[in-house]
């Protein structure tokens, strides 16, 4: 697509010699008050430079620059050269990007080339896949999915948390309590209740906490029976996680979690001591960060077992061996922002200079509205759950409303599912907040089905401009004959109303707004863009009629439709969710 900042960066560019079109880029302003321009370059910079007034500048760089078929016209306004875009021209080349480009319109090429890692979602194997999780998953995904529209090559990861001394208590308890139809039936409560059951005991012997340290020794020393054991819980876990990521359509490349790494914690910790990083403190390993501000890092227990972190320390080395990544983004909680500023800090003593290109991507916390969860008092909300229920009262509010779908079943999913995954990337991700259903499923506030809901509007536009002979017309045969239109020669004044062109400009910043979001690593830049351009296109559709009399006037406006729809369903796709084309 034409970058018109660009080609407005050149024009200036040619005014102004001390500044290159890549720094004026930079400088220039997009005005709040459309009375002052499209665009506005400020001129304060260049008056210590040229030794004169900027108002004095503006002015001549005003004068200077000719009008061409994009810029209508340019003026000065205090130290400000104002740029005013031929709204028929900008809309021309915004809706010539659509139809051109499609499903890939939003895709830029900026990371082309690179390889990016995502690791996200990483539960706890044996522990509930509770809605707190659905915050790394479904950010993750959506990062993952952002990277990979700037152009980037993307492996995505499932750091499963299947490693650690709690196996060895669960494998006592199982041995003690457990019965394998239990497990196989219900296999996430089932450890779960084993775990609960473990520690209400251990309370009154503590004998079971020796019992189950030497198990997880033996464990880690590839005993048959205790490795048997644990491979079995971590494959029946697995099968429960993978129902969920199913319904979330989300998925990964691999799911080499912690465990996988503890063959390659030897070479770390050898490592460590060879670059003279590691100490002895009362019979563990520490690495000593209190010169950078932190608390050392514990990289072996005293009875010798690895830790997370050297897990991680581990695991980021096979990584960039692997895969040669550029970036290797983690999806964690904020909760653990010390842990990775202090093995980002070690990989750094390690003298690698990839430390810099690992970067966590920290998130806040979500809560019910009925309170905290709690794991051990069993105060949990399963996602599964969630979603099911989310399909459920969908399925009761479509057909409470009576809402137009050939497969209730179908809808109800994707629009319930849906309605989730858009409430967990509505906020900023740092931030903590409160899970609502009446929030996720209000049909008109800035939700899910809300911007679903318009998508499916615009689809019916569609559908009636082929006429009642080909109601029911499929949306690619409709599709098709409007981006066959020849967009150069249309009269576009018709969208070019207030309504209209506030809708353009969304479309045009789509692309910018997407790169935007990869570069914060932040979905909801996408989530909350989308809404503006489902508002735009809901008051564009009361505001006007579209289905005029006359074809030139009909056309223009279908041709908006049609690219506010494909930039919706564009968006939605980067938040893993289904466009319906009815609704
Ligand atoms: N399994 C961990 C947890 O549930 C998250 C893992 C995060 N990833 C990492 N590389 N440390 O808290």
């Amino acid at each position: 697509m034409r970058n018109v900042k660009k080609e407005i960066a050149e024009l200036l560019a040619a005014q102004v010699e001390s500044l290159t079109a890549e720094d004026i880029e930079k400088l220039i302003e997009i005005p709040a008050d459309p009375k002052m321009g499209d665009y506005a370059f400020p001129c304060f910079r260049l008056a210590k430079v040229m030794r004169k007034a900027p108002q004095m500048i503006a002015a001549d760089i005003a004068k200077a620059i000719e009008p061409n078929a994009l810029f209508e016209k340019v003026e000065q306004v205090n130290a400000y050269v104002n740029m005013f875009i031929d709204k028929q021209e900008f809309a021309r080349l915004t809706l010539s990007a659509v139809c051109e480009q499609g499903a890939a319109y939003g895709n830029t090429e900026g990371g082309k080339g690179k390889t990016v890692v995502v690791e996200y979602s990483s539960p706890n194997i044996a522990k509930p896949f509770h809605i707190g999780h659905i915050r790394s998953t479904v950010i993750g995904a959506s990062i993952a999915k952002l990277y990979e529209a700037i152009g980037c090559k993307v492996v995505r990861l499932n750091h499963l948390g299947d490693y650690g001394t709690q196996f060895g208590k669960m494998i006592v308890a199982y041995r003690k309590w457990g019965n394998k139809e239990d497990v196989e039936r219900e296999p996430i409560k089932t450890l779960l209740s084993y775990y609960v059951k473990f520690h209400e005991e251990a309370e009154k012997d503590p004998s079971l906490e020796d019992e189950a340290r030497e198990t997880f020794t033996k464990l880690e020393h590839g005993a048959p029976e205790e490795t048997a054991l644990w491979q079995w819980f971590r494959s029946e876990s697995l099968k429960e996680f993978s129902r969920v990521y199913d319904m979330l359509d989300i998925h990964f490349d691999s799911y080499n979690g912690e465990s996988f790494y503890s063959d390659k914690m030897p070479a770390v910790l050898e490592e460590l001591k060879e670059k003279g990083l590691l100490q002895e403190s009362q019979g563990a390993q520490i690495v000593d960060l209190e010169p950078y501000g932190m608390t050392p890092a514990l990289v072996t227990k005293s009875d010798g077992s690895s830790l997370y972190i050297t897990r991680d320390l581990a695991a980021a080395m096979y990584r960039k061996k692997t895969y040669d990544f550029d970036k290797c983004i983690y999806v964690v909680a904020s909760q653990q922002n010390l842990h990775f500023q202090q093995w980002f800090k070690i990989l750094e003593l390690m003298g690698y200079d990839w430390a810099k290109d690992c970067v966590h991507v920290p998130f806040g916390l979500v809560s019910l509205e009925e309170g905290t969860m709690s794991t051990r008092q069993g105060r949990v909300v399963f996602l599964e759950d969630v979603l099911k229920r989310a399909v459920e009262k969908t399925r009761e509010i479509i057909e409470e409303k009576g809402v137009n779908t050939d497969n209730m079943e179908e809808t109800a999913k994707i629009v319930g599912i849906g309605a989730v995954i858009f409430q967990e990337l509505s906020n900023y991700r740092i931030k903590d907040y409160t899970f609502s259903w009446d929030k996720v499923l209000n049909f008109d506030g800035e939700t899910g089905p809300y911007v679903q809901y318009t998508h499916a509007r615009a689809a019916s536009v569609l559908r009636a401009s082929a006429g009642s002979a080909q109601a029911g017309t499929d949306p690619e045969l409709v599709e098709g004959a409007i981006k066959a239109f020849d967009i150069s020669n249309m009269d576009l004044r018709y969208i070019c109303g207030d309504a209209g062109y506030e809708l353009v400009k969304l479309l045009y910043r789509f692309p910018e707004v997407v790169a935007d979001a990869a570069d914060k690593y932040e979905p909801s830049v996408v989530t909350r863009h989308i809404v503006d351009i489902a508002q735009a296109y809901n008051k564009f559709y009361h505001d006007e009629r579209i289905l005029v009399d006359n074809e030139d006037e009909k056309n223009a406006k279908l041709l908006l439709t049609y690219a506010a729809k494909q930039a919706i369903a564009n968006g939605l796709a980067l938040l893993m969710m289904k466009a319906p084309e009815k609704m």
